[in-house]
């Protein structure tokens, strides 16, 4: 027997049942986030690893455990991209998108790969929408791209929204915590799972995210990193505070979000839908001050979000009525002799900008008007001998069941004025 294959583990195909919603909520996301200034912006599927290991961080998740690298034929370590923050400022310093001046507001919608334990909404092959906005180191940009994030997703029809906020500080302030929390967690160690253990060693902050009841007992009584954060990063997070209250974007501080890519300093923020299971977070974003210079951009603070369309269809409601769908048409091949013919009008028809069926299958008139019917189309332009003869169509409309004699002459003129196209 000859092997069929299978999709690789954690990744979908989208098949013609799924793609309009995709489509739609791709939609909504340009025009969305165009009218809050934003570009498009679409960088290449894979980049030199090093890319990543110098932003996410050599101890984050995507780095020890999650990148799909391998080398390419002349030993360049690539690696498909986990998450596009560092891409899309490879590409900023790289054609000095500063120059315009401002800020650079950019958008993408892509694919990303990240090779973790699928399950309901973690997949290896997944998509994100997201926004970076470079140049301002203001809380007001904070709040903008937060309240965006907050807005887009309320505008797709997502309920029960609930947006943590927090704040980090500097790379230098998160040093001084990481060492305090490492203290605090090797005190109780013995309380804590085999994973938290193994994580205290490598990066402590990753247990701020444990799932583990008995650990978050440990957790509410650890320290705080906002006890640590100096008065101009404290200062800049009750700015921010202060303009989602005025903008009505309602916020939880969550003292523990530290996020898992190291290359955020101060506002940290995560969007989650209780319609959601386990992976419950839509969206997740931050400010990284220094990842531009990091890379080899002159210092330059940035800010943004990425959101898991995956997820959010997911939590959804599925609002498409499926109503309307513009009329379709289906031209008929009644007889052999006006095959031909029908391939000829459908073109034509095509031409003039109508969406056109016609049957390659070489069916009977009975089954290519079941076939009309199936695709739900409103007309069917049937041809047979006479037709050929007379320069006419039979034109039967699939709603009505009412059928006539049109000139073949004025056909385009009368379809374009019947159809809702
Ligand atoms: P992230 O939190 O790693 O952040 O991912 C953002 C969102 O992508 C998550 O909240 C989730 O909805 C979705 N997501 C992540 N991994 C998966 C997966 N395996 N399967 C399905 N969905 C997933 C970032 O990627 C940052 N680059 C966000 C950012 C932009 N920060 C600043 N600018």
């Amino acid at each position: 027997m000859i092997h069929k294959f299978q999709s690789v583990k954690g990744t979908k195909d989208l098949l013609p049942t799924e793609t309009p919603r995709w489509r739609e909520l791709e939609e909504t996301v340009h025009k969305f986030i165009s009218r809050w200034g934003y570009l498009e912006i679409r960088t290449p599927a894979f980049e030199p690893t090093e890319l990543f290991v110098r932003s996410s961080g050599e101890g984050s998740d995507i780095v020890t455990k999650q990148m799909y690298t391998f080398e390419d034929q002349s030993q360049t370590s690539i690696t498909l991209k986990p998450e596009l923050t560092a891409p899309v400022i490879r590409a900023y310093i790289q054609h000095n998108l500063a120059k315009q001046g401002g800020t650079t507001k950019l958008y993408y919608i892509d694919s990303l790969y990240r090779q973790e334990r699928p399950q309901a909404g973690r997949l290896r092959q997944f998509h994100q929408f997201g926004v970076e906005a470079i140049g301002s180191s203001n809380p007001e940009q904070d709040a903008e791209v937060i309240a965006l994030a907050y807005l887009i997703l309320l505008d797709l029809g997502i309920e029960d929204l609930e947006l943590y906020l927090n704040s980090i500080g500097s790379v230098e302030t998160r040093k001084r915590y990481r060492k305090i929390l490492s203290g605090y967690f090797l005190e109780h160690e013995h309380q804590l799972s085999n994973v938290s253990r193994e994580r205290l060693h490598k990066n402590p902050l990753r247990i701020l995210d444990t799932k583990d009841k008995k650990e978050q007992t440990l957790l509410s009584n650890a320290p705080k990193i906002y006890d640590y954060l100096t008065q101009d990063d404290q200062d800049h997070y009750e700015a921010v505070k202060h303009h989602l209250t005025e903008l009505e974007i309602p916020f939880i501080q969550h003292d523990l979000l530290v996020r898992g890519l190291d290359y955020y300093t101060r506002t940290t923020f995560e969007i989650t839908s209780s319609k959601l299971g386990a992976q419950n977070a839509l969206c997740g974003g931050g400010r990284y001050d220094n990842l531009v210079e990091s890379l080899g951009g002159p210092p330059t603070p940035a800010i943004g979000f990425a959101a898991g369309i995956e997820r959010i269809l997911m939590a959804q409601k599925d609002t498409r009525t499926g109503e309307d769908k513009p009329d379709r048409i289906y031209v008929v091949c009644a007889t052999e002799n006006a095959r031909d013919f029908v391939l000829k009008l459908t073109m034509d028809l095509r031409k003039q900008g109508l969406p056109v069926e016609f049957d390659a299958l070489r069916r009977s008139l009975k089954a290519q008007m079941r076939d009309a019917n199936r695709l739900k189309c409103t007309f069917a332009v049937i041809i047979g001998e006479k037709e050929l003869d007379s320069e006419t169509i039979q034109l039967k409309n699939l709603t009505t069941s009412e059928q006539k004699t049109v000139q073949l002459g004025t056909l385009i003129t009368y379809l374009t004025k019947e159809l809702k196209l």
